[in-house]
């Protein structure tokens, strides 16, 4: 018989015992053991888990949610936006951002609360009562990704909410920071190297890569950490009156912070602690780009406001762009999916504010003339806003004898057709077409991606496979490769399962838009938006491809170089094959409703409390859908506000408003008579 309360017992101390190295590690900044010795108590925590499943706790540090690959990542509106913030970058700017501030406050005395700039991604964490139940990228600030599954793999982030000093709220969000520490990023590395995978430039970008994941499995397998840095909020309110004391009361429920934090008297103190930071920065556990200073007091935050995007409460104080010198190698041209040739700078690798830099793109040939680089010259490489290296200056007067001139090739690097620039351009491109294994890759790649057709997998695994085995001549053949199963299954790892999903993926992707199919094409200057215009104005395929030059300029966002490249795609035969060949295969759109017609264009709709039939992404899809926009605050302007379960003050501040207030099961009612169903 087994002791259910020993056992208990020991899962207990063994999550107790975790959370005091994590706690060690990541808040404290001073581990308290080896990295190995963590592994073995979480490896005998798992042992002793999966010889108990029905007593695994509920904060255990092993929880893996769901455990199956997601397809895709879900769109969540944010309900409170995630802004970004204004930069300085210099004395002079502080103290204006600190004039600006003081002004709009007179008479008041104004603390600054000063913390570290971590350089990873923002997120969003929802938690209710005490439970974690999502996490969003910030996006575009205004709607991100649901990464849940992925959030939930993190060590350092508490899954549940527990405060020996006093209660749990109802509903907490928290905003905070997702980055891989300098040390596990120097492991993962060598890991990925030992693998034989891709070894990734610097912490922010694997640990963007590891979020970005959908398997939750790898991104468990990323030394990830979160770190708290504000509440967006909380329900019932908190009591809290000042920043410094928000990030402790977070501390209370096991959030890790920054392992720096500041409170400043006066502006000049702040400026003193940006140099010492500066000189820390190198002895830190994290990347940092600098500091960002908050007015200290809730309230006065709130007197000050916010301007467009950014709060005039805060700024960030960034680092300056760190420089160093090194030698240019070679040059080589890469060719782009339109053709066009970029000169990228071989460089002999240098350190440049922690990162090993050794590629830089030149942009074109005129730039390479303006810098005038040769081959073997010593030149000066900055990372502009810290994260894309560039030349800066080249050293000209030591420039070795044997230094050579650059020149625009005359002949395209990967399929050798003739290469043209043509008059008053600046970029110089392979005439190939998708002849160019260059432009069919990108081709394919872009057809693929997540804007446009969505076929995942396909793109950055198995496009140069496919190509390699002749299954690809263009991107219409991808539809066709369901009867390759075979010629798949000889790809290096590539299972009966990837070739089964692949297959499903691009089945899937047939049922899309018009306006991501536009996309989809490539055909240049039609990005996004441009495609999701064309779709609206000209509503079918066929209508697009009969439009004359006058027709497409009365496209919004459509100038006159974009509706002759327009012309010019639809005009050349190959492409028109193309595009009736992936048309055969059964691609197809329901017809774009035209936002002018959309029944409820422009109007501000509010979504509280707990809905119990839809979740708030179907909600808020279906009032997208219709040409609303879903907020996340009552206002005068708003339209109307859908009340679930326990709605709370929003309902309240709608009913003081005279806002009109529906149901869930009238909304739904509603809903279906404009044929939006879940
Ligand atoms: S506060 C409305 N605090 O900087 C203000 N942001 O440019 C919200 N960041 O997207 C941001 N460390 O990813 C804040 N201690 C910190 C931060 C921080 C890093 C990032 C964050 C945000 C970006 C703003």
């Amino acid at each position: 018989m087994v002791d259910t309360a020993v056992v208990v017992a020991q899962m207990r101390q063994l999550i107790q015992l975790l959370a005091q190295h994590n706690h060690a590690y990541y808040v404290m900044d001073q581990p308290s053991i080896s990295d190995a010795e963590y592994d073995q108590l979480f490896h005998q925590l798992k042992a002793l888990e999966a010889e108990h499943p029905d007593m695994v706790q509920a904060d255990t540090p092993t929880l893996r949610v769901g455990g199956t690959p997601l397809s895709k990542f879900e769109t969540v509106t944010h309900a409170v936006p995630m802004l970004s913030l204004g930069n300085v970058f210099n004395q002079e700017d502080l103290f204006a951002f600190a004039r600006r501030v003081e002004e709009r406050l007179p008479n008041q005395q104004v603390q600054y609360d000063v913390e570290l700039k971590l350089d990873g991604l923002a997120i969003s964490l929802w938690y209710e009562q005490g439970v974690l139940v999502r996490g969003v990228t910030r996006g575009d600030g205004e709607m991100g990704e649901d990464i849940t599954q992925n959030v939930k793999t993190i060590r350092n982030l508490p899954k549940i909410l527990s405060n020996p000093n006093g209660q749990v709220p109802a509903l907490l969000e928290v905003r905070g920071e997702v980055l891989i520490p300098k040390s596990g990023f120097e492991r993962l590395n060598a890991e990925q190297e030992a693998k034989g995978d891709k070894i990734f430039a610097n912490p922010r970008n694997a640990a963007a890569g590891s979020l970005r994941q959908l398997d939750p499995e790898i991104a468990a397998s990323r030394p990830l950490a979160f770190y708290a840095y504000g509440i967006a909020q909380c329900v019932p309110t908190h009591e809290l009156n000042s920043m410094h004391q928000s990030l402790q009361w977070l501390t209370q429920f096991g959030f890790a912070i920054a392992p720096r934090q500041f409170l400043c008297e006066s502006i000049q103190d702040v400026q003193q602690k940006y140099e010492q930071i500066q000189q820390e920065r190198p002895d830190l556990a994290v990347e940092i780009d600098g500091m960002v200073i908050k007015v200290d007091d809730l309230k006065q935050q709130q007197q000050l406001g916010f301007l467009s995007r950014e709060p005039r409460w805060a700024t960030a104080y960034k680092f300056p762009a760190e420089i160093a010198l090194t030698t240019i190698e070679n040059i080589d041209w890469q060719v782009g999916r339109t053709g066009i040739l970029t000169p990228v700078a071989r460089l002999k690798p240098v350190l440049v504010g922690g990162v090993t830099v050794s590629n830089v793109t030149l942009h074109n040939i005129g730039e390479i003339h303006r810098l005038d680089i040769h081959i073997k010259d010593q030149v000066s490489v900055y990372r502009s806003g810290d994260v894309i290296p560039k030349v800066e200056r080249v050293w000209a007067a030591v420039r070795p004898d044997d230094a050579i001139r650059v020149f625009l090739p005359t002949h395209c690097p990967v399929c050798d057709s003739p290469v043209v620039m043509p008059e008053g351009e600046a970029l110089a491109r392979c005439s190939g077409g998708l002849y160019c294994a260059a432009q069919r890759i990108e081709a394919i790649r872009h057809f693929v991606s997540r804007k446009a057709m969505d076929i995942e997998g396909l793109g950055d695994r198995w496009a140069e496979s496919l190509l390699h085995l002749n299954l690809l001549n263009d991107i219409s053949d991808i539809y066709q490769l369901y009867a390759h199963r075979e010629k798949l299954l000889g790809i290096e790892k590539m299972g009966e399962k990837s070739v089964q999903n692949l297959i499903d993926a691009i089945d899937g992707s047939k049922k899309t838009t018009l306006a991501r199919f536009i996309y989809a094409l490539g055909i240049r200057g039609v990005g996004e938006t441009t495609a999701r215009m064309l779709a609206t104005t000209f509503q079918t395929l066929d209508a697009l491809r009969q439009a004359n030059i006058d027709e497409l300029k009365k496209t919004p966002d459509v100038g006159d170089i974009t509706a002759e490249w327009i012309i010019d795609f639809f005009q050349a035969k190959h492409n028109v094959e193309v595009v009736d060949r992936l048309i055969a295969t059964g691609i197809h759109w329901d017809a774009p409703t035209a936002p002018s017609r959309q029944p409820l264009n422009g109007e501000s709709w509010v979504l509280t409390g707990t809905l119990a039939q839809l979740n708030r992404d179907q909600a808020t899809q279906m009032l997208q859908a219709l040409g609303a926009r879903v907020s996340g605050s009552v206002s005068s302007k708003t339209k109307c506000v859908v009340a679930g379960e326990k709605a709370g003050s929003k309902l309240e501040k709608a009913e003081k408003l005279g806002v009109s207030v529906i149901s869930e099961a009238e909304f739904i009612e509603l809903m279906a008579g404009y044929g939006q169903t879940s």
